[in-house]
C-alpha cells in the first residue's frame, strides 16, 4: 500500500480535488483505494457520499484500533473499490497542538492495522489523505503516516513562499518523525495555460523547486465542480474537459505510484515493476530568487 497525503499551506487551492481526482484514476486503473478525510470540513466525505457510520476518523485518531475501524470506514458511493475513512467536524477539536501529541502516530497506527489485516475485500493499494488547510495538527499525523506528500498550489503570487514553507514542514517531519516520507511534488492547480500570469508563475516555481514541480498542471475546468457536485469521479463525467482533467490525474497517479521505492509499506504488483524515478528526499530550496540562481 502507498500511501499519499494531499496538502498545501493555503485553503481552497484544490487538495479535495486533487485527492479525489487521485481516487478516480485508481479506480480507473483498478486500484482498491481508500481516501481519508482528515479535513473538519468534510468536503471529500461529501462528495464520496458513504452510508451514514457510526465512527468518524476523529474517533479512529483518538483510538486507532481495529474496532473503531471497522465503524469508522465505508465504500464511497462511487465504488466497493473505494473507501472512505470518513471525516467529521469534531476533527478540528484535533487539529490544535496539545499535550497528547503522541497520538500524532495514531494515523499511521491504523493505517498500519488496514494494512496488515484489511477489514474487507482485497488490501488496499493506495491511501489518500485529505488534508485540512493549515500545517497543524491534523497535517501533521498525515504527514507522520504518508510515504509521500503531494503540494498543491495555484499558479499566484504566493505560490513558491507557499510551497516553500509547506516543503520545510515535510522535511521537518522526515527529519524527526518519518525518515521514509519523500516529496512527490508540487502540483500545480487550476491552470489557464494561456494566462501569460500562470506560465509566469509556473517558471517562477521551476526555478525554486526545478524538477520537484509535477511536468502536468491541473487544468481550471468547470467539469471538475460539475463532477463533484453530481458525487461522481471525473472520470465518469463525459465532457472533453472532464476527460482532459481526468488524464492529468492518470500521470499524477503514475508519478505517485513511480515514487515508492522506500516506503513503510511494501508496493504491489504492477507498481513495483514501474523503473524508478527521482523524486527522493525533499531537495535543498533555495530560500530567495537570488539563491535559486546561484
Ligand atoms: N481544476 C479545477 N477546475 C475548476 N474548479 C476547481 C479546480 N480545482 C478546484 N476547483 C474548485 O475550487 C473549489 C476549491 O477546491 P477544493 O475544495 O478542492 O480546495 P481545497 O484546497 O480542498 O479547499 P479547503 O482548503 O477548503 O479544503 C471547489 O469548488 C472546486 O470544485
Ligand atoms: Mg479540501
Amino acid at each position: 500500500m502507498h500511501t499519499v497525503a494531499v496538502l498545501s499551506l493555503k485553503g481552497g487551492v484544490g487538495k479535495t480535488t486533487v485527492a479525489l481526482g487521485i481516487a478516480s484514476a485508481a479506480l480507473r486503473r483498478g486500484a482498491r483505494t481508500l481516501v481519508a478525510d482528515l479535513d473538519p470540513q468534510g468536503n471529500a466525505t461529501a462528495t464520496l457520499d458513504p452510508p451514514y457510520t457510526d465512527a468518524t476518523l476523529a474517533d479512529v485518531l483518538a483510538t486507532p484500533v481495529r474496532d473503531v475501524l471497522r465503524q469508522a470506514v465505508a465504500p464511497s458511493a462511487w465504488s466497493p473499490e473505494v473507501d472512505v475513512l470518513v471525516g467529521a467536524e469534531e476533527l478540528e477539536l484535533l487539529n490544535e497542538p496539545g499535550p497528547e501529541d503522541d497520538q500524532v502516530g495514531n494515523l499511521s497506527r491504523a493505517l498500519d492495522e488496514l494494512h496488515e489485516r484489511p477489514l474487507r475485500g482485497r488490501p488496499y493499494e493506495l491511501a489518500i489523505l485529505d488534508c485540512p488547510p493549515s500545517l497543524g495538527r491534523l497535517t501533521k499525523s498525515a504527514l507522520v503516516a504518508a510515504d509521500s506528500a503531494i503540494l498543491v498550489t495555484e499558479p499566484t503570487m504566493y505560490a513558491v513562499s507557499g510551497a516553500q514553507r509547506a516543503l520545510e514542514a515535510i522535511e521537518r517531519i522526515r527529519d524527526e518523525l518519518n525518515p521514509g516520507l519523500k516529496a512527490a511534488g508540487v502540483l500545480v492547480n487550476r491552470l489557464r495555460p494561456r494566462s501569460h500570469e500562470h506560465q509566469f508563475r509556473i517558471a517562477e516555481l521551476r526555478e525554486s523547486f526545478g524538477g520537484l514541480v509535477m511536468p502536468t498542471a491541473i487544468p481550471d475546468r468547470l467539469a471538475v465542480q460539475q463532477a463533484q457536485g453530481a458525487c461522481s469521479p471525473i472520470h465518469d463525467w463525459h465532457s472533453p474537459g472532464a476527460q482532459e482533467v481526468a488524464l492529468t490525474f492518470n500521470m499524477v497517479l503514475a508519478k505517485i505510484l513511480r515514487s515508492n521505492r522506500a516506503g513503510r509499506h511494501r508496493i504491489d504488483r504492477d507498481v513495483a515493476e514501474t523503473p524508478a524515478e527521482s523524486t527522493g528526499p525533499v531537495p535543498r530550496i533555495a530560500r530567495t530568487a537570488d539563491d535559486a540562481r546561484r
